[in-house]
């Protein structure tokens, strides 16, 4: 094997291109690498740290799965299955939560940020959270994690809390030490009405992302309301620092027609937006309509659905299980 690959996705709804571009389509590219081993969680502990609709929730797991498949990633060749099911998860993340540091946990931007200014009546599990993502990672021995830019921070984290919990006990090398998996560009895809936000599943306005279930005419319309500024496209790609709009759609483009920043800059430069926005729409379209079709195509059979999250679930639990009795035995249990 050359890589042990594990990711997560959470189940929200309104996954969106920052999810597809920043993590999922690079899942398909590990995933068609057969020298890989590959694991795919629907994290469903991680949603619940802000208020769902039990309803919703569950929708939305059968939906992340179908995303992921229809996305192009394989189910015979991976495991695909949610997280709540397989029960290691959580009792890794309580014996992790007696590893990690509060100091470590208090500089997580993203408890920060999602936690807003009213962090009191933030829920314990959003701040914690990081240690559970830890508990995902660590149960598998992953050797390498694909993220988009945004959770590089709990890597990290998940790395201090592996070699703290194999140094308090004695233990060198049995947590494995995880590396991230990051896009060098396009790993943080931002908003398409404000290019210094990301692109988020949690913003109010629907025409700030593209969805993964938006169809043709969704797409054609949000890219020619996205906000853009008043001058020419740029004549190079120093001018982007400043424009961060035209970066961020420029970055789209070159994403999805695998092609470099400067490349991009170089094809549309001095022309209209409207005329960029046409091209761009077009790759969109192409790539993301036949996704949202087949995601609305896999979602008329739960049953299908169902039964690859069972499948997964009994192979991730015959890992999951024997790591998580290890470390029982490691702490004194
Ligand atoms: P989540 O569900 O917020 O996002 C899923 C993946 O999509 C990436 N992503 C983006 N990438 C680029 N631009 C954006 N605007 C954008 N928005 C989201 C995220 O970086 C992520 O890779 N904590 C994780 C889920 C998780 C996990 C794990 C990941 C739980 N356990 C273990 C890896 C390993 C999260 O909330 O992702």
């Amino acid at each position: 094997m050359d890589k042990k690959i594990f990711s997560g996705v959470q189940p929200t709804g309104n996954l969106h291109l920052g999810n597809y571009l920043g993590a999922i389509k690079n899942f398909v590219d590990l995933n068609n690498n057969k020298n890989n081993e590959c694991i795919f969680c629907v994290v469903d502990l991680h949603a619940i740290t802000v208020r769902q609709d039990p309803k919703q929730l569950r929708n939305n797991i059968r939906e992340t799965v179908a995303t992921f498949i229809a996305s192009g990633i394989d189910p015979k060749k991976s495991i695909i299955f949610n997280q709540s099911s397989v029960s290691a998860h959580a009792e890794g993340a309580w014996i992790l939560s007696c590893v990690a540091r509060m100091g470590w946990l208090n500089r997580m931007t993203q408890f920060k940020e999602k936690a807003g200014k009213d962090k009191e009546k933030a829920s314990i599990g959003l701040y914690s959270y990081p240690v559970l993502m830890a508990s995902d990672i660590l149960l598998y021995d992953a050797t390498h994690v694909p993220v988009g830019d945004d959770q590089k921070q709990h890597l990290e984290l998940c790395r201090d809390i592996a070699q703290k919990f194999n140094n308090d006990f004695e233990v060198e090398n049995f947590l494995k030490v995880p590396e991230p998996l990051i896009q060098k560009e396009f790993s943080r895809i931002m908003s398409l009405k404000d290019g210094s936000k990301k692109m988020s599943k949690s913003e109010l306005s629907d025409l700030s992302r593209i969805n993964l279930t938006d169809e043709k005419d969704q797409i054609i319309n949000k890219i020619k309301k996205a906000k853009t500024d008043p001058l020419p496209m740029p004549q190079n790609i120093n001018e982007l620092e400043d424009r961060l709009e035209a970066k961020n759609l420029l970055g789209i483009y070159s994403s999805l027609t695998n092609s470099s920043l400067k490349n991009s800059v170089e094809i549309f430069a001095g022309k209209n937006f409207s005329e960029f926005k046409e091209k761009l729409s077009d790759q969109l379209v192409n790539k993301i309509d036949p996704i949202s079709k087949e995601i609305k195509k896999l979602l008329r059979d739960k049953s299908y659905l169902d039964k690859i999250l069972l499948d997964g679930v009994e192979k991730a639990d015959l890992i999951a299980s024997k790591k998580i009795e290890r470390i029982k035995e490691i702490v004194g249990f």
